[in-house]
């Protein structure tokens, strides 16, 4: 009877730690099933679109685009909602509001696209960079904005907006202005023949606007190891992609800047960091409808930077699985491929694509899944 004593008590304790080990797993445990309705602790399927993620003191803000039922322009600002496992969203509200001051850059009715958030240890303060296009504009204003908060989910206050980099020639531009300036021939001529591609590559939009700053709109912000931090935006007519340094403060641009793929068309740059090699994963440029994802990478962020194959794989791999690409987020020791799958019939109810980027041969690798599971606990927050 000893024996079985002994068996009783030790099945009653196993039961009531595999018990425990279980109720950790189900707290630990994310399950992301991509392109579904996302409620958040009000029920209302989240809203942020175009978005990207900052994890500060443990906690996830997710920053993104408010758009409304009947239209992508900005009637409301940039949401923001936090989390601590990246499944239960809080609503924390809007972090950045549109206004009713006609003629203000930020008047209601305005684009605001593409928000990025980062924390700036030196100031303590949260900086959000965006794109902004002015109101009954269309997207011709091309401009960043920028923002600066005390606390992460906000309220921001709006710094100002601009083109990039008015008057500064890039890095990496061979040649004198003179030379430059022989492009001008080709800026009113026919677009896309030969001759207008190697004036663009050579830089015929950059010289356009040299003296007024550089076009900016889909835009991503990365901070690096060292603290340092870029704006990488779509420029150029939406044709070449710039890579601009922010100041010590991240509220402005530093004045160097370099210019990646030009005349590649490139959209929706997501700038991740893996050991040394920095990874670029950007779209074409097909408006809200999908197209194929483009993947670089470069020993640097100064470049150079080397284009590869899709990093997507399997069924609708070369539509981003219905996407277009945001952000990729770090977590503890892997990442998040985000993007969104637009609606432009109606625009609110556009979903959301986490997926995990995995690494085959040192290459990044998307894979569509139904359903995932981040498991917090074994890959470690921030
Ligand atoms: C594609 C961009 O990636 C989006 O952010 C948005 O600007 C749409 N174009 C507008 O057509």
């Amino acid at each position: 009877y000893f024996i079985y004593d002994i068996y009783i008590l030790f099945m009653k304790y196993l039961f009531s730690f595999l018990l425990y080990m279980a109720g950790m797993v189900v707290t630990a445990q994310t399950v992301i099933r991509s392109g579904e309705l996302w409620p958040d602790d009000r029920g209302q399927h989240i809203n942020a679109h175009g978005g990207g993620i900052l994890c500060h003191d443990g906690r996830y803000y997710w920053f993104g685009e408010h758009k409304s039922d009947n239209t992508s322009a900005a009637l409301v600002g940039i949401t923001c909602y936090s989390s601590d496992n990246l499944s239960d969203w809080h609503y924390e509200g809007v972090a950045l509001p549109v206004t009713d001051v006609p003629g203000d850059d930020l008047e209601r009715g305005c684009t605001m696209e593409r928000p990025k958030v980062v924390y700036n240890a030196e100031t303590g303060k949260f900086v959000m960079w965006l794109h902004l296009e002015l109101k009954g504009k269309g997207y011709s204003a091309a401009r960043y904005a920028v923002a600066v908060a005390d606390r992460p989910a906000g309220p921001y206050r709006y710094l100002r907006s601009g083109r990039v980099n008015a008057g500064i020639k890039p890095l990496d531009m061979e040649g004198d202005m003179a030379a430059l300036d022989t492009l001008d021939a080709w800026k009113d001529d026919e677009w896309w023949t030969p001759q207008w591609r190697k004036a663009v590559k050579d830089g015929l939009f950059m010289r356009r606007d040299f003296a007024d700053g550089q076009m900016a709109r889909d835009q991503t912000v990365f901070v690096d190891v060292d603290g340092r931090a870029y704006h990488i935006y779509s420029s150029e007519e939406n044709l070449t992609l710039q890579i601009a340094e922010l100041t010590a403060d991240y509220t402005a641009h530093s004045g160097r800047y370099i210019r990646v793929a030009p005349g590649g068309q490139n959209e929706a740059p997501a700038v991740f960091r893996h050991g040394d090699t920095y990874w670029l994963i950007t779209s074409g440029c097909t408006g809200w409808a999908p197209n194929k994802a483009r993947l670089f990478s470069a020993p640097s962020i100064w470049g150079p930077w080397r284009q590869h194959p899709n990093p997507c794989r399997g069924k609708d791999a070369d539509i981003t699985f219905g996407g277009q690409g945001t952000f990729v987020l770090p977590v503890g020791n892997t990442y998040i491929f985000m993007a969104d799958i637009w609606r432009p019939k109606r625009p609110s109810d556009a979903r959301y694509v986490w997926l995990p980027v995995t690494f085959e041969h040192e290459m990044p690798v998307i894979n569509w899944h139904d359903e995932w599971t981040l498991d917090l606990e074994t890959v470690g927050k921030e």
